[in-house]
């Protein structure tokens, strides 16, 4: 279904007199203990707990999420849909993140694809495989903007940029609803976290919100996504999910946001320990009166709120509101017609396919020294790290029915891949490890190797939920290892799994080569020896920033200027006296195997209108001696505004493959109404005036030329 028709549909359907009259008499028919029950979601463990199945029967749970398999989702269906005296059906939600099965990279990996294709056709895959094990609802994707690689669920969204963040969301959003329903999460902010600490406050003001945190959210509900989940954090005192400014003002009526709002686990009841409530029904009150529909997990709404409602310090109003929000989601979905979903399995080579080509793309060269890769196919190779041969870290953080055995580990792909090399493997050391007693045997296949592969990082669930770091460095004895195996004299090749921008800079400046893999999921091992061994010209650039230094976090590329812009040379600028401002890898970065010349930047006009699209225009050449594919970055600075603008910002990507010696002509179109920022009465504005425009490899360098917004 293509993604106009996917929103006309839901328009709609709500616009139908027929079905919105079905629903409003199915409404009429509810006793309020049922339709607080539709509002009430528990997870289950595996299946269905006999408890459970008694709430269903009685009309007290509106769905279950963490229902595994069709076999467990088809009974406890089966009694919602004749058991239950109004026989509605439930939803089955799960956290479908990076697929359901067959594993495939984690969203920041993805978004540094640079191409919402990948990910449109990731999130469609995994919607399907967890559709055909009768699953309709996922919770992602998960679109929080982050800027401080502490927080570990920096994995799990597309990185610090809102406009990149933005394309990933939709392109997710229509993949994922190809099949099944997706939420977008965490509304909102919940990526700013003080110090980067996990469920921490933040402090964020509206300006920043909207134009930093809430363009992802809004580009999914653009995208026609059915579920908005609301987040753990308090911003600057009230927590998210309680807090109407966001789910009312913002998300229905600014946005008109027609699906329906879930809270987070227990985020309902922890409204009494951000101290905003003194009991469990204030808290169900106060959460449900701004807007969020559904409490997932804290019971609360069921069993607090008929009270208030019969006291009438809830208007039965609200509770109907949020219930014919659920409803309506139940009747578009087609539960009422078609409760069970029974959904073919997708073919397992097409899915293994498809993993592969993302994580392909997702890999980033980050540094290539004297073109030490791509690894010849003829050489002893020494393959090294306590994540050469893992199969289970390179799922990654929440990969649901992943399995271990599916993963092609690196030391699997790249003996597969070079018949004629000889390969030598030590593990090394273990990922925390604090002993060195392997290190012998490593430095011992360095020594009879031309080339050492070091795959070292962070295990799979180091990042995600509740994985915050307060360091960034390699752990354990990694770094050690590193160190022991580079002063062999063999070149050292360093591949990096982690969940988060690691501080690498020894090995930025002792290591030849280093290649960003974050977690690739199954193909891992198979798509990185694609990389090695050249089959695949890599092309991901970062979705992050990668810090010098811990002390310069939160670090990010579209900063403001400051009064006092960073100098060098003058000690009473904005900077530190250790370290410069400057990040190790900036966002948008990475390499290839082949070296990109940009030339004869042009725009379509010198002058444009807020109404104009300006079309930039510059000439890509391969100047190397192989095919690549470079991502075209275009990015814009407003001179002068009432509000201090940012000193870049992306508007613009495109994927090219060039062939050696090829140059192309490339177009990047610029809507100049996209150029707004939050002005000083808190509206959006694009004022007139020069407008900066930078386009090439990434966010710290290009060519650059400028054009006039005039009124
Ligand atoms: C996470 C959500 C997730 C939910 C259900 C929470 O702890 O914050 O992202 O969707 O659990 O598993």
């Amino acid at each position: 279904m293509s993604r106009l028709c996917h929103s006309l549909l839901w328009a709609a359907l709500l616009a139908s007199p027929a079905a919105a009259q079905n629903l409003d008499s199915l409404l009429a028919r509810m006793t309020l203990e049922e339709k607080l029950g539709q509002l009430n979601l528990l997870s289950a463990n595996g299946r269905a707990s006999p408890e459970q199945m008694q709430l269903v029967r009685a009309g007290k749970l509106g769905g279950l999420f963490n229902v595994i398999g069709a076999e467990n989702t088809t009974p406890v269906q089966r009694i919602a849909v004749t058991e239950s005296r109004l026989k509605i059906p439930l939803l089955f939600g799960l956290d479908v993140i990076h697929g359901y099965r067959t594993i495939f990279p984690i969203p920041l990996a993805e978004a540094g694809t640079f191409d919402p294709e990948v990910a449109e056709a990731t999130a469609r895959a995994a919607g399907a495989e967890a559709a055909a094990a009768g699953i309709n609802w996922t919770y992602a994707p998960m679109v929080d903007i982050a800027r401080d690689p502490r927080w570990g669920r920096i994995a799990e969204g597309s990185g610090e940029d809102p406009y990149l963040g933005s394309l990933m969301a939709a392109a997710r959003v229509r993949g994922f609803q190809q099949s099944i329903f997706a939420t977008v999460k965490h509304f909102a902010g919940y990526g700013a976290a003080e110090a980067g600490r996990e469920y921490n406050e933040t402090e964020i003001s509206e300006r920043t919100m909207r134009e930093i945190y809430l363009p992802p959210f809004k580009a999914a509900v653009d995208a026609g996504v059915a579920s908005v989940m609301s987040a753990f954090n308090d911003i600057a005192g009230v927590p998210s999910s309680g807090n109407a400014w966001l789910t009312d003002t913002v998300l229905r009526r600014e946005w008109g946001f027609k699906g329906f709002v879930v809270s987070d686990w227990t985020s309902v009841a922890e409204l009494m320990q951000h101290g905003i409530a003194g009991s469990q029904a204030e808290a169900g009150r106060r959460a449900l009166t701004a807007g969020v529909d559904m409490d997932m997990q804290s019971g609360i709404y069921i069993d607090a709120l008929a009270a208030l409602v019969r006291s009438n310090r809830i208007p039965m109003a609200v509770v109907d509101t949020a219930v014919m929000h659920v409803l309506r989601a139940k009747l578009y979905l087609g539960l009422f017609r078609d409760p069970y979903r029974a959904r073919p399995q997708p073919a397992s080579a097409e899915l293994r396919a498809l993993a592969r080509r993302a994580a392909n793309e997702s890999i980033v060269l980050l540094k290539n020294d004297r073109g030490l890769l791509p690894l010849a196919k003829t050489a002893t190779i020494a393959v090294i790290g306590p994540l050469a041969d893992s199969k289970e870290e390179p799922l990654g953080p929440w990969h649901t029915q992943g399995q271990a055995q599916d993963v092609v580990t690196v030391l699997q792909g790249i003996r597969s891949r070079a018949s004629g090399v000889q390969v030598v493997y030590a593990q090394g050391a273990g990922v925390e490890d604090t002993s060195t007693a392997g290190f012998a045997a490593a430095v011992a296949a360095a020594k009879r190797a031309n080339v050492a592969v070091l795959v070292l990082g962070e295990r799979g669930d180091m990042s995600g939920e509740a994985a915050s770091r307060s360091s960034l460095g390699l752990p354990g004895v990694q770094q050690q290892l590193l160190e022991a195996v580079a002063a062999t004299g063999t070149p050292v090749v360093l591949v990096l799994m982690n969940g988060r921008p690691l501080i690498v800079e020894w090995a930025s400046d002792h290591v030849p080569a280093i290649l960003e893999t974050w977690f690739l999921g199954v193909e891992a091992g198979n798509a990185i020896a694609d990389v090695l061994f050249g089959d695949v010209n890599p092309s991901g650039r970062l979705p992050v920033t990668f810090p010098r230094v811990l002390g310069q976090v939160p670090i990010y590329y579209n900063h403001r200027n400051t009064g006092r812009p960073y100098d060098a040379n003058n000690k009473f600028t904005s900077k530190y006296i250790d370290v410069p401002n400057t990040p190790r890898y900036p966002f948008g970065f990475g390499l290839s195997y082949t070296t990109l010349a940009y030339s004869d930047l042009k725009l379509s006009a010198p002058r444009a209108r807020v109404t104009d699209t300006v079309t930039a225009t510059v000439t890509v050449a391969n100047t190397g001696k192989r095919e690549g594919t470079e991502v075209v970055q275009l990015y814009v600075r407003d001179e002068v505004a009432s509000v201090s603008p940012r000193v870049r910002e992306l508007k613009a990507f495109q994927r090219v493959t060039l062939k050696p010696g090829e140059s192309r002509a490339v177009s990047l179109r610029v809507a100049v109404r996209d150029l707004w920022f939050i002005g000083l009465d808190m509206k959006p504005v694009v004022e007139p005036g020069t407008f900066h425009v930078y386009v090439g490899p990434n966010s710290a360098e290009g060519l650059e030329t400028s054009f006039e917004c005039i009124p």
